[in-house]
Formats: structure tokens, sequence, C-alpha cells
């Protein structure tokens, strides 16, 4: 019976049980089948029979896409994960999720593709940003908070990606060897205290292998840990394509092969039983929970979904800029003439430089990508927040060294001829970017009759010199500008990821002189070639073009310039689109282009440099200790410009604490993440992140848990009583002000196959100048067990701890001894 574990079915439970048992009797194996194959991109057949509607599902984890990947039909974007995760806060976390529910149901979603609960395993893992700390338990509590929130909104989840998919060289491939302890002390630890908090309706496997078997087939890890341990109740998706049998995946616990309709579940399914490769109950198994996941979300007639009222109306541009300044981590906060660089003074005058300050980085690359309706960069904000006359504006670097999506000043539609020529449709078209999957095609255009399309319109330049079109995708193209074609040819790969169209690099094919203001005609037509058995019905390519590239130097004199008549630079350096994405790992973690130049050639010319780091994952701070203030912004989401002017102003702190390390590469102790013949052994085993610094005995740059916000806490007291820690702080600071209260648990005998100290607990307080207030954190069983290898159980630790209520990993302000 399906129940939150450890609780009772109640009786609305018990109903829609009943009702799907009703309904699974009434399907014959053929409509079985079907069901747990996806129909397209992103949804499941609807079986009119017995009352199901066609299940939607969208990522994740920042907003809801929709079934769309255009800007056409815009979305909330949240800051990134690690972002919310800065915030250490799972009742934040838990409003991001009841908004996002808002947004599901407002595009007709049943089930977001979230969250990402995998660990920053290593710094270099390309989807680091689409995750949310190097900690298990972090991890854990902010999922547990995001789960609740979306599933209060009536809208499933499926926590992904079970398990170890943490980096993504090879990721369909690679067979990561992993210790049963380093699985079940870190990998696993999110998924179980998820779904033993919060219960999800959903689970999404993996593409890649652990020991041997890959995870879509994993009997022992999906069916006897996460069912039959934990209790989970919900169903199990495969990671987009990863499903490689029908049998196996079946036997290995996977209710739904996505994307459609190639899968390898349907007909092949059906024909699996017909021949008694797997029997009609393990089928059924799987449809009992798919169904169950339709009664949940309120699309079987005859259930009653497990929400029938939804939350309050939640105010998306206010959520996602309370978030982001909550998220934003000031690391460094120097004294610059005689006080601390920030909060800014009133009437200062800034010199705002960096392409990110007028292009915001928003979020991360590959399928978190969502198209907010609109995006405050930290210029906008800044504009409008300081007083007229006292901001300038200079670039001083652009990071961007590769073309970008064709956007502003490009005015484009999207034509569908037929094989004859003729046009069958049309569509406009917000971007150069093309993504139209399953049967998202213009009206009366099918894929049967579609055989070109042609993205064609005027570009307008903002700035006179040479400039750079190019294309991203596969297959056949004729590029023209201004008359002149340019390229008419193919283009090939030699990689075998089929989201190749998403993460690789643009290609430049035509430089052509223009002038400001004077419109060209572009066109870029690509023959549309789909295999009749590709697994995707999915047409992506993009028309890509970069502006006129101005002298580096040229650039960081003029910064220099401006930082040298205003009273403070405020300096965003950022990573692109090409260093942290979906579907590659990072090679370094420096900061693209000139950016540390910009940065030491500003800060030697204005003291009062400000540094605000728009990255999503950590990045190299060569220049760190010559710079006023740091401010890690993360990718911020949509109000991320708004959120920094209220916190570089000061009407709003900065909230956000590390929830991992941050280093330089050469001293980062986990960095390997491409396998050798297949294989990527954990040789680290449980120690990654600060488990692993302290074992190496280094110190990062800035260490788990650090973040300075614009007040001073005093640490009073520390009791322990029974699992129960209370801590007394006070804010001897100015201002009101938030603290979030960490405990470390360090065994006093240390032991070395255990971390010398590791996250126990947390909790966020606030309190006016003067006063006291009171963090009450419990200390879980859990954070005294290790995993017994030789008995394939919890083992509990007795003995003495010091347990330290700390600022930071590095900034333990009271401590206790107890003995357990
Ligand atoms: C990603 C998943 C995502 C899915 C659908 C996959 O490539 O790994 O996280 O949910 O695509 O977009």
């Amino acid at each position: 019976m399906a129940a939150t574990p450890g609780t009772h079915p109640t009786p609305a439970d018990e109903a829609r049980e009943a009702a799907v048992e009703k309904a699974l009797a009434r399907l014959d194996l053929d409509a079985k089948a079907r069901l747990l194959a996806g129909q397209d991109m992103w949804t499941l057949p609807a079986l009119p029979e017995i009352g199901l509607a066609s299940l939607v599902m969208s990522d994740g984890p920042i907003g809801v896409r929709g079934v769309r990947w255009t800007a056409e039909d815009p979305s909330v974007a949240l800051p990134s994960p690690t972002a919310l995760a800065a915030t250490w806060d799972p009742e934040l976390a838990h409003r991001a999720g009841v908004l996002l529910a808002q947004e599901a149901r407002r595009k007709g979603v049943h089930v977001l593709l979230a969250p990402t609960v995998n660990l920053h395993r290593s710094p270099l893992g390309g989807r680091h940003f689409e995750a949310y700390s190097e900690d298990p338990y972090l991890t854990g509590e902010i999922g547990s908070g995001y789960v609740a929130g979306v599933q209060s909104g009536g809208v499933g989840t499926t926590v992904k990606h079970f398990v170890a998919n943490d980096a993504e060289t090879d990721r369909f491939t690679v067979n990561n060897l992993v210790s049963e302890r380093a699985l079940r002390e870190l990998y696993l630890a999110p998924f179980e205290a998820i779904v033993a908090n919060a219960h999800p309706w959903g689970i999404m496997t993996a593409y890649n292998t652990v020991n041997g078997t890959t995870m879509t087939e994993h009997r022992y890890l999906v069916n006897e840990v996460l069912r039959g341990e934990w209790g989970f109740d919900g169903f199990n998706v495969s990671d987009w394509l990863a499903a490689r049998s029908t049998t196996a995946a079946l036997t290995g616990g996977l209710d739904v092969a996505m994307p459609g309709p190639v899968t390898v579940y349907g007909e092949a399914l059906a024909g699996a039983v017909r021949a008694g490769e797997v029997t009609e109950a393990e089928l059924d198994e799987a449809v009992r929970r798919v169904l169950r996941l339709a009664a949940r979300v309120g699309i079987l007639e005859g259930a009653d979904p497990v929400v029938t009222e939804p939350p309050a109306p939640v105010d998306g541009d206010a959520l996602a800029r309370e978030i982001a300044r909550r998220s934003f981590v000031l690391v460094r906060n120097e004294a610059a003439g005689g006080r601390a660089a920030l909060p800014l003074e009133q009437g200062t005058t800034v010199a705002l430089i960096g392409a990110a300050a007028r292009d915001a980085r928003v979020l991360g690359g590959g399928s978190a990508t969502v198209f907010p309706a609109h995006v405050v960069s930290p210029l906008d904000g800044l504009t409008a927040a300081l007083p007229e006359g006292t901001l300038t504006y200079a670039v001083g670097a652009d990071p961007n060294e590769e073309l970008g999506v064709a956007d502003k000043g490009f005015t484009l539609e999207a034509v569908c001829r037929d094989i004859s020529g003729t046009v069958i449709g049309t569509r406009s078209s917000p971007s150069g970017h093309i993504q139209w999957m399953g049967s998202d095609l213009p009206d009366g255009v099918t894929h049967t009759t579609l055989h070109t399309v042609e993205v064609t319109g005027t570009f307008v330049p903002r700035e006179t010199g040479t400039h750079t079109f190019g294309i991203k995708g596969l297959g056949t193209y004729t590029l023209t500008v201004d008359g002149t074609t340019h390229f008419d040819g193919v283009r090939s790969t030699d990689t075998d990821d089929p989201f190749v169209s998403f993460f690789g690099a643009p290609v430049p094919l035509a430089q052509v002189e223009l002038t400001e203001g004077t419109p060209v005609r572009v066109s870029l037509t690509h023959v549309v070639e789909l295999a009749a058995d590709a697994p995707l019905t999915m047409l992506a390519f993009t028309l890509c073009h970069q502006g006129p590239q101005r002298d580096p130097d040229e650039l960081i004199a003029e910064a220099v310039e401006a930082a040298r008549a205003a009273d403070t630079a405020v300096v965003v350096v950022a990573t692109t689109e090409r260093v942290e994405s979906e579907g590659f790992d990072r090679k370094d973690l420096r900061l693209p282009g000139r950016q540390d130049d910009l940065v030491r050639a500003v800060a030697a010319a204005n003291p009062a440099t400000i540094v605000v780091v728009n990255s999503g994952s950590p990045v190299e701070l060569p220049w760190c200790d010559d710079v006023a203030a740091v401010l890690l912004t993360w990718f911020p989401g949509q109000e991320g410009g708004a959120a920094l002017a209220d916190v570089l102003t000061g009407t709003h702190e900065p909230g956000g604490r590390l929830p991992t390390t941050w280093g330089t590469l050469s001293e980062a102790p986990v960095t390997r993440v491409a396998p050798t013949a297949g294989e990527l052994t954990y040789d680290e085993d449980v120690f990654i992140g600060y488990r692993a610094w302290d074992k190496e005995s280094r110190t990062p740059t800035y260490p788990f848990g650090h973040g300075l916000g614009y007040t001073d806490w005093t640490y009073e007291s520390l009791d322990v009583s029974g699992t129960t820690a209370t801590v007394r702080i006070r804010n001897t600071g100015p201002r009101a002000g938030r603290e979030t209260v960490q405990l470390y648990l360090a065994p006093t005998t240390p032991d070395e196959n255990r971390p010398a100290r590791w996250l126990a607990g947390f909790a966020t307080v606030e309190a006016a100048p003067g006063e006291s207030a009171e963090a009450v954190i419990a200390l879980p069983r859990r954070a005294f067990e290790i995993w017994d290898e030789t008995a394939g159980s919890w083992a509990y630790v007795k003995g003495a701890y010091e347990v330290a209520a700390a600022r930071s990993l590095d900034d333990p302000r009271v401590t206790a001894t107890i003995e357990v």
C-alpha cells in the first residue's frame, strides 16, 4: 500500500490505490506495455478506455520549461541549484518548489524532472551548477524541502540522477566503480533522506553504470535498496535515452522508458511477456506505479488527486529575487577607506565593468535551460537602484570567445517547406535557435511533409565592423547573409552523444562587414533528415552570431579609466555556456578570456574594487587578496541584477554560505572525471569535498560553510542534551541579520578511515542588533553511523565526539564534547 514511509495509508491513499487496481484490471497486455513507453519527447500515451489522460513531464530544476523548447513559452527562472543550496534554507527551497508547481500547472505539466541531487564530487563536473552541494546532508535537506514544496502543489518530482552521475564525460557508458560504503554514506544518502522526508512520487535513473550494471537495470540499487529498504513507492523513469534493454530494464526496476516514440518498452515489452522473458505480474508492478502517479497528480478518472486545492499564488519575480540575494555568498569584505567595502555608502559613484554585467548569465546550459520572460542584468539592476549620474559602464573583457545564439538585433521567423519547395507552415522565432520536439511543429506541418526549415529575417547591427555568422547543429545547411551565400554543405560530428546539437560548439561560417543601424537579410536553411528509426523526433539547430571583436587591451584600458574615475569599481566576471553545461566536464577552473587580467588592472587602479563572480560552480580567484570584496552570485536567475543591487546598496544582506569548498584546481583533491577504458574508479572513497581537503591537510581559498553578512555574531553557548544541540548567539553588529548556525561533528580520537569532521546539522536564525537568538538543532542518528561493508548495514560508532557550533567549517565558535 502506498503511503508515506513510517505513516499509515490515509483513506485517500486507499481510495487512490483502489482506483489504480480497478484501472489496471481493465487494461490488456498491449495497452499496459504502451503506457510504459514515452509517446514523444515528454509525454506518456493517454488511455481513454480507463479515463487516463496523457502524463506530461518537463525539466527542471530552476523553472518549468514545458513541452516546447522556445522563448515563446517563457518560464520563471530561479537561481541555479548551487545558489538554492547556498541559502542553507530548506524552507526557502520549499517555497521555490511551490512556485515551480504553480508554473507546472500553468503549463499543463504533471511531473517536474528535478531535483538533481548528485554530489559535487569534483569541481570539474559539468553539471556541478545543477546539483546542490558536496555534502550529502545539506543536499538531502535542500532536496527534501524542494520536493515537498513541488508536491504540495500537486505536481510530481523525479529525484535524479539515481545514482553516481557526478560527471559528464562519456556519461552514457561510464562504469563508475564505487564502494558500497561511499555509495551509502555519500551518493545514495540524499536520495535516502528525500525518500524518508519528502516521499517523492518519482525517481530518474541515470545514464551511467555503477559497479558493472547500468543504472536503468540496477535491480539491487533500485528494487532492493530504494524500494525495498527505503520504502520508495513512486515511479522510476529512465534518463532520456538511458534505457538499453527490455527485459533487463523491467526486471531491474525501470517503469518508464523515455523519450518516445522509439523505446525498449511498448511493443517490445509486450513481446517479451509473450515470449516468457518477463512475467505479466512484473509488468503490472510497473504499470501500477505509473497509474499511482497518475492518480496522485489527478489525471486518472475516479481517483482524487493528492492536492485538491493548489497553494496560494506565488509572485515568481519576487521569489526569484529573494532567493538570489539569500544565495549570494560574500566571501571577502575588507576595509577600503576606513569601512568595509560593502554595502556601498550612499552617493558612491560606481564603475560597473564586465560583459556579464550587461549580458547576464542567469542559468547553466543543457536540459536545465528555461526561457524567462525578462532578465534583470546587473546593469539594469544598478541603473534602477543608484541615483542618476552615479553609474558608468565598461565591458572590460568579453569571455564569450565563441558565437552565441542570434538574438539581439534579429527579427526572425522559421519557414517550413515540403519537398517541392511549397511553404507548408511558418512560426515566429524569438532567436536563431530552433528546437522542435515530437509533435511540436508549426501549424499545418508534419514530420512526413516537412523537408526544409529556413530561419530567415533581418538583422540590424548594434555596431559597425566585422560580424561573424555561423551555425550549431548537424546535417545539411545553406547560410546566406545580405544576398551572399557563405555556406552550402553538410556538417557532421564524430561523437555519438545524441544531444550534440545542444552541447556542441558553434561553427563560424561567414564574416561580413556591416554598418550599425543598417539592416541586412539573413537566412539559414536546414534540410530535415529524420531517420525513421531515430530515437528522438527532434529538430534542433541554431543560427549563431558574434559582433565585432574589440582589441582586448583597449577594452581593459577603458575599464581602468572608468574605475579610476569612480569611487568604487564593481567588476562582474563570469563563465560561459561553453564552460559550464550539461554534456561535458570542465577542463580547468579558470575564468575564460582576459577576465583575470581585467580584475588585476582594475584593482590596481581603484582599491575599492568589488568583484562579483557570476558562475554556477567554483572558479579560481587568483587576485582575491588584492580586491576589497568578493561576492559569489552563482547563476542568479532572471532577477539576478535586481538582487545584486539590493545587496550592493545594502537594502538586504547577502545571505549565502558556501555549499561547496572553493579552491584551486591544483589543490583540489578529487579531479578525475574521465574514465580510463570505460571505467572511473572513485578511488577517494568517502573523501570528497571538505572531507578530502581535510584528509590532505590542504587549505582551500574559501572553506565549506563560509559567508559573511552585514552584521556580526557572537556565539554565546552550546548545550547538547541527548540528540539536541542548542546554540545561543547574539547579534553584536549594527543591523538586523540572519545567521546560518552550523554544527560539525568530529571524533575526538581521529580515525583515518573516517572524515576528520562532518556537517551534522544547521539552522538559520534572525536577530535584531543587540538581541540574542537560539538555534535548536537535532543531531541525527545517521551523523554517528558508518556503513559497515562486512555486515552490510549501518554501524553506530560509539565514543567521544566534539560538537562545534560554527560560522563555517573553519570558524568554530563554541564547542562541546559528547560521549555516545
Ligand atoms: C538529462 C536529464 C533531463 C533529460 C530531459 C537528460 O539529458 O540528463 O537531467 O531531465 O535529459 O531533458
